[in-house]
C-alpha cells in the first residue's frame, strides 16, 4: 500500500486524474471503476477539463460504478447514476453503452448483482478503481460485518453511513439498502486508487493501515492487494506517524 499526503484537494485531484487520464491515453479501451460520494468530485472536474481541452477521449472507455441505493430510478436526481451523470458522464464523451451500473429498482436484487458480476468478467475486469471511504472504513457499500463478501450484493446500509449521506435526501427518504459491489470485485481490479480527506476520516485511514485485516473495518482488505495507492491530506493523515508515509510510499 501506497500512502501519498497532498497539501490540497485539489492536488489529489491533479495526481488522481493524471493518473486516470494517462491509463486511457495508453489503452482508450480501459475498463474504470469510479466511486460517488464528494471525494472523487474534484478528480472528476480535472477529468472534465482534461477533455475540454482536447487532452483525452472517453468514448472507448467502459465504466462500472461501485454502488447503487436500492429503489431509486436512474432519473432520481439523488441516485448515484445522476450523480455520475452529472458530475462526469454528462460532461465528457463517454458513450452510454459503455457505462455500467448496478440496477438499485430492480425487482430481483439477486439476479441484478449476479448480471453485474458476469458483466465486469465480460469486460475482462477492471483496470483502475477508484475508491473512497466511509467514516467506519467500508468501501462501497461494503459495511463493517463479520464477513468479506465476494461478489455484488444488496446491503443494510449503517447508521453512520445514513447520518453521513443522509444530507443530499428529503427528510427521511434516504433509502435503507443498497447494491454494491462486493470486496472481492474490489480486490479483483488490477489497480486502486482510494481518496480520503478531513478529519472525520482519520480513523478510518488508521485503521485501514495499521489495523489487523478484518470485516469489522472493510477497507483493512486493501492491505491484502498489490497496487493499492492512498491519496491523503494532513486531516485524514493525521493519525499516522511520519514513517507509515515514508514507510509506505
Ligand atoms: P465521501 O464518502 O466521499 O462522501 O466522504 C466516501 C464513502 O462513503 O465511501
Amino acid at each position: 500500500m501506497q500512502l501519498k499526503l497532498f497539501e490540497s484537494e485539489a492536488a489529489i485531484a491533479a495526481a488522481v486524474s493524471g493518473i486516470l487520464i494517462r491509463q486511457v491515453q495508453t489503452k482508450p479501451a480501459s475498463v474504470l471503476g469510479f466511486a460517488t460520494g464528494s471525494s472523487p468530485v474534484k478528480t472528476y472536474d480535472a477529468m472534465v477539463q482534461a477533455y475540454q481541452n482536447g487532452l483525452v477521449s472517453f468514448r472507448d472507455v467502459v465504466t462500472f460504478n461501485l454502488d447503487e441505493y436500492c429503489g431509486l430510478s436512474k432519473t432520481d436526481e439523488t441516485s448515484y447514476y445522476a450523480f455520475m451523470q452529472s458530475h462526469l458522464f454528462g460532461r465528457a464523451d463517454f458513450q452510454q453503452k459503455n457505462i455500467h451500473f448496478l440496477d438499485g429498482n430492480a425487482v430481483h436484487a439477486e439476479a441484478a448483482c449476479a448480471a453485474y458480476r458476469c458483466e465486469i468478467a465480460a469486460a475482462g475486469g477492471i483496470d483502475i478503481q477508484l475508491l473512497g471511504i466511509g467514516t467506519n472504513g467500508h468501501i462501497g457499500f461494503n459495511e463493517p460485518s463479520d464477513s468479506f463478501s465476494d461478489g455484488p450484493f444488496q446491503v443494510h446500509l449503517a447508521q453512520s453511513t445514513k447520518n453521513a449521506n443522509g444530507k443530499y435526501f428529503k427528510d427521511g427518504a434516504m433509502p435503507d439498502t443498497a447494491l454494491t459491489m462486493g470486496i472481492g470485485d474490489i480486490l479483483r481490479a488490477r489497480k486502486l486508487l482510494l481518496i480520503a480527506t478531513g478529519e472525520s476520516k482519520a480513523k478510518a485511514i488508521r485503521a485501514m493501515v495499521k489495523g489487523e485485516v478484518t470485516p469489522l473495518c472493510p477497507a483493512s482488505v486493501l492491505q491484502t492487494h498489490s497496487d493499492v495507492t492512498v491519496f491523503l491530506d494532513a486531516q485524514s493523515a493525521s493519525l499516522l506517524a511520519e514513517e507509515d508515509l515514508w514507510q509506505r510510499n
